[in-house]
Parts: C-alpha cells; sequence; structure tokens
C-alpha cells in the first residue's frame, strides 16, 4: 500500500503541532495523545500504522507498559503459535538465533517507524505483532519493578544519555504519569477494563503470575490463541519444552540476545537484565516505596485490581 504522501504528512505535522507536550530525559518531547504521552516519532508511526494497518481475524497482538516483560511474552506466543512448523527441541528453531524482537515486530518502534509502509502480505496465519500503546494479549507488572526495570534499562541505552536524569526526577516522571508511554496507570486500568468487557478478546496477565506458575500460564496462553495444546503434546512435554526454551536462563546466553540491535537500536542485550520478582526494593527507598503504592492503591483499587 502506498500512502498519499504529502497531503499525510502535513495533516500529522499540524495535528501533533496541537498537541499537549512535555520534555522527556532532556532528549526527546512526549506528546500527550488518545490519553497517553508518546514520543514524537512513536506517535508518526502509531498514526501511520492506523491510517495503514489492515486487520485480520485472525491477529494477535501484545502489549505492555515498556519493562512488564514484553520480551518473555513475545518469545512464549511465538514459540506457541508457530510449534507445527517449528517443533520445540528443533536444531533450527528460530528463536535460537534470532532475538525475540527480530521475530516480533512492533508497529511503533519498527514495522512503521521512519515513514515506512510495510508490506506484510508475506507474513502466514496468525500474525503476531507487539502494539506498545494500545490492545489484545497484555502483560503488566508490579509498578515498582516496571518503574525498577525502566530505569536500568534507560541507564544502558548509552544513546539516551538517561544518566543526565536523576533518579527522583524520573521517579516523579513515572508516579505523575509524565513521561514516555505513561501514564503507566492508565495504560494497566484501560487493558484491564476492556479485558473484562470482552475476555475473549483480550488476555491479561501479569508478570509476576507467569513466574509463578509458567505451564498453567503457557497452556493457558495457547487456550486463548484457539491453539491448545493436545494431550499427546502435554504427555510429550511440549509445555514445559516451551517454558524452558524462554526462560530468561536460556534466552540471556544466546548469541542472538547478546549481540546485536533492535530496528530501533537498543542493543539486544539491554532486554535482559536480572529477570527476577522484587528487585526495586534494591533501588527505591522507604519514602519511595509508600509514595508509589499509594499511587497504585488509588489508581487501581477502583477497579478491583490489586497491586
Ligand atoms: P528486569 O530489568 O527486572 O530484569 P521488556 O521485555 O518488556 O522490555 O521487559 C524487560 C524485563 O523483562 C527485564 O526485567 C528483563 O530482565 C525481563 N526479562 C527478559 N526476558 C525474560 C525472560 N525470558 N523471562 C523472565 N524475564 C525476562
Amino acid at each position: 500500500y502506498i500512502g498519499d504522501g504529502e497531503a499525510d504528512s502535513q495533516e500529522v505535522d499540524s495535528l501533533i503541532e496541537s498537541l499537549p507536550k512535555i520534555p522527556f530525559l532532556r532528549k526527546f518531547h512526549c506528546y500527550k495523545y488518545d490519553g497517553f504521552w508518546y514520543r514524537e516519532n512513536h506517535l508518526r508511526a502509531v498514526l501511520s500504522c492506523k491510517k495503514h494497518f489492515r486487520f485480520q481475524d485472525s491477529d494477535i497482538l501484545l502489549t505492555s507498559f515498556p519493562k512488564c516483560g514484553t520480551t518473555w511474552l513475545k518469545s512464549i506466543l511465538y514459540t506457541i503459535i508457530n510449534r507445527l512448523r517449528n517443533p520445540i527441541g528443533s536444531e533450527d528453531h528460530p528463536l535460537l538465533t534470532n532475538s525475540p524482537h527480530t521475530l516480533v515486530r512492533g508497529f511503533e518502534n519498527d514495522l512503521y517507524a521512519n515513514n515506512a509502509i510495510p508490506d506484510l502480505s508475506n507474513m502466514h496465519a496468525p500474525r503476531l505483532f507487539q502494539l506498545m500503546h494500545q490492545l489484545y494479549h497484555f502483560v503488566m507488572r508490579n509498578h515498582k519493578d516496571c518503574f525498577n526495570s525502566f530505569w536500568h534499562f534507560l541507564n544502558k541505552l548509552k544513546s539516551l544519555e538517561a544518566s543526565t536524569v536523576s533518579l527522583d526526577e524520573f521517579f516523579d516522571s513515572f508516579c505523575s504519569g509524565r513521561n514516555a508511554y505513561g501514564p503507566f496507570w492508565d495504560h494497566v486500568v484501560r487493558h484491564w477494563n476492556v479485558s473484562l468487557a470482552m475476555p475473549g478478546k483480550l488476555m491479561f496477565l501479569s508478570y509476576e503470575q507467569i513466574i509463578e506458575q509458567p505451564d498453567h500460564y503457557v497452556k493457558k496462553m495457547a487456550e486463548f490463541m484457539g491453539c491448545p495444546f493436545s494431550r499427546v503434546e502435554e504427555d510429550e512435554g511440549v509445555v514445559s519444552g516451551i517454558v524452558k526454551m524462554c526462560s530468561f536462563t536460556h534466552l540471556s546466553q544466546l548469541e542472538a540476545n547478546k549481540s546485536g540491535r533492535t530496528k530501533s537500536g537498543a542493543d539486544h542485550c539491554a532486554f535482559f537484565r536480572q529477570g527476577e520478582v522484587g528487585d526495586s526494593k534494591n533501588l527505591l527507598s522507604s519514602e519511595m516505596i509508600k509514595r508509589i503504592d499509594q499511587i497504585a492503591q488509588n489508581n487501581f483499587s477502583p477497579y478491583g485490581l490489586k497491586i
């Protein structure tokens, strides 16, 4: 599909000019669109995607706030839906030689970035994509661990020069929701509400749930996507094979995840840090914990979401 060039970009420029704007990391600006703060390049890509992308009924989208387990879920979902084509345990499984970010491409930071209009006609169904700002397989994470992981991630991305922003400053922006992709709170609540209204369309998961019962949730994800495991597959250990293959320990030591970069320039290795629950206690002071827990409580409890 070829877009209508000039007319497109003028429309987008004037829309962006009209939006509320805040600085982010002293290097970028974020614009508030449809309730959320976007970096300009992501917003341009989202607008282009909205215009050009055509959904198919069988499409599967994975969405999350950054640092909530996207890389992990990409590897799991990819492995589940492609297990007939690429059996678990095969020596040439694509996950052994590709970053999960190469196998499951994002709309904002990859496919539609930099004015690209991708040709998706060769993708076989079900197509699996990542979307950072909106709907269908949603993974959340404890707010403190998400913040902790986000902070460490930004400090790893030298290109962002995040080190020029203090922890306190970044914490304030995360809490108030005035940061890229934010507000975290609204992101979670919006998806939670959709999952209640349309349980068959959106599966709401948390990092902590999956860490605690990986086999159970891998089965749930397969059922949700309409490709449940057969008794024979279960007996043959396919579920535990997927859990093992997609585990932090396994993925983080593969060369494909130790080297190379995503399309948007992030080192693949930056997506693998510790992979544990509760590490935020090593970063946040007790005052910070009290404050962020209170904000989580205020935002989540009206909707029955536990913190
Ligand atoms: P930590 O920084 O707490 O270690 P995202 O993929 O959404 O960017 O999230 C990154 C977080 O998920 C990081 O958390 C990273 O270590 C963790 N992670 C990456 N791959 C994982 C895996 N296979 N299993 C569990 N956690 C994983």
